[in-house]
């Protein structure tokens, strides 16, 4: 409380008892840069291939607080790369929306994030992140968790270059032998990041074993940080998204493989933040009428063949549960004709529409 009247800088005798809450609140609530997002903010993760528009949209619709696009080559994006600068699309709707982008040389970064700036996006955030041996190989992604210098330097320079708020999105460290997030975390926040989500394993671990949040939880409680430190990996029930809230005491949860094909993952952790108890899971017909709207969507985005192909992995979880349901999978994710996906939704809605979901 001393912080607060602290934080406040007027004498506290002026403070009167609403004066008070009102500065709790706004100490509650978590911003990126002057961006409000809220208190304990549920960010949707940037995820190649799944993260597109469409997908944004339906988790926005659930509740999801901030939304990330995928990753997008800075090389790609100064070559003119159709498949990246399609990337780039965002709409008013999904607000406040990251782009995220990764590369590993200062020109080529600097030179995208004029590209991604014309795109209008909310924050600009960089995938230091990513263990794909690919991305890695060059330096990029995880790969720049070897040369912490660099990682803090290239950040630096795409803050003086932007007036966007700049976040970054991390691992632990690359192994084991070399988590130094701590360290890391605060020459970045010294250098003007804005946010800082990091994924609770190292790059070593690539997606294996359990995240570990505690490291990230010692990121927060250096007393020198002061920007959001969102946790990610694993919080795949409202009870974890708690507990990475009340026990790690991280400012907000970045939320990835929980919400593929099930956006209202969103709304369920909201619902138990508020009520402490889980809300009902959504009927048949909300899943078939979303499973279409996001067809729909995604064909009208990018068109009828990479619609109909990048929507297949959402199937599974949409229709999870279902007993002998492999069937109406198959033809799901096996035809490349939209009409063939759509038949099946409806298939699946007369045959099993009174299916009660757990
Ligand atoms: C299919 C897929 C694609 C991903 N693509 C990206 C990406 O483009 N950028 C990024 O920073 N992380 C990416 N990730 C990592 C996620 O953002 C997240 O850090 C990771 O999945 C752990 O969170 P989760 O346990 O909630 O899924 C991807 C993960 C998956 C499963």
């Amino acid at each position: 409380m001393r912080g607060l009247f602290k934080s406040l800088n007027r004498p506290q005798r002026f403070l009167n008892e609403e004066t008070v809450y009102l500065s709790i609140f706004a100490a509650l609530m978590a911003k990126i840069g002057t961006i409000d997002v809220g208190e304990f903010p549920l960010l949707l993760a940037p995820m190649e291939d799944v993260s597109d528009p469409p997908f944004r949209a339906l988790c926005k619709e659930q509740g999801a607080d901030v939304v990330y696009t995928e990753f997008i080559s800075s090389e790609g994006l100064i070559r003119d790369a159709a498949k990246s600068v399609m990337k780039l699309d965002i709409y008013e709707k999904e607000r406040p929306v990251g782009i995220q982008i990764f590369g590993a040389v200062l020109e080529s970064m600097l030179r995208s994030i004029e590209i991604v700036e014309a795109s209008g996006p909310d924050i600009i955030d960089i995938n230091f992140g990513c263990p794909v041996k690919k991305v890695v190989s060059k330096g990029a992604g995880a790969g720049i968790l070897k040369d912490i210098d660099l990682m803090v330097s290239l950040t630096d320079a795409m803050v003086k270059h932007t007036n966007l708020p700049i976040t970054v999105k991390t691992r632990l460290g690359w192994d084991e032998d070399s988590i130094k997030i701590v360290e890391v975390a605060e020459r970045l926040q010294d250098v003007g990041c804005k946010a800082i989500s990091i994924h609770g394993r190292t790059r070593a671990q690539m997606y294996k074993g359990q995240a570990n949040w505690a490291p990230i939880a010692d990121v927060k409680n250096n007393a020198r940080m002061h920007i959001p430190v969102f946790g990610n990996g694993d919080v795949d029930s409202p009870e974890k998204a708690m507990e990475m809230r009340d026990k790690y005491g991280l400012d907000g949860a970045m939320i990835g493989r929980a919400s593929i094909g099930y956006p209202w993952f969103f709304k369920e952790v909201k619902h138990y933040f508020e009520t402490g108890t889980h809300c009902a899971s959504p009927t048949m017909e909300e899943r078939v009428k979303a499973a279409k709207r996001h067809l729909e969507m995604a064909i009208d985005w990018k068109g009828e063949k990479l619609g109909v192909f990048e929507t297949r992995r959402h199937y599974t979880n949409y229709f999870k549960g279902i007993p002998n349901f492999k069937e109406h999978r198959m033809k799901m994710v096996t035809s490349d004709d939209s009409t063939a996906v759509f038949a099946a939704f409806e298939e699946v809605m007369q045959k099993f529409g009174d299916f009660q979901f757990v």
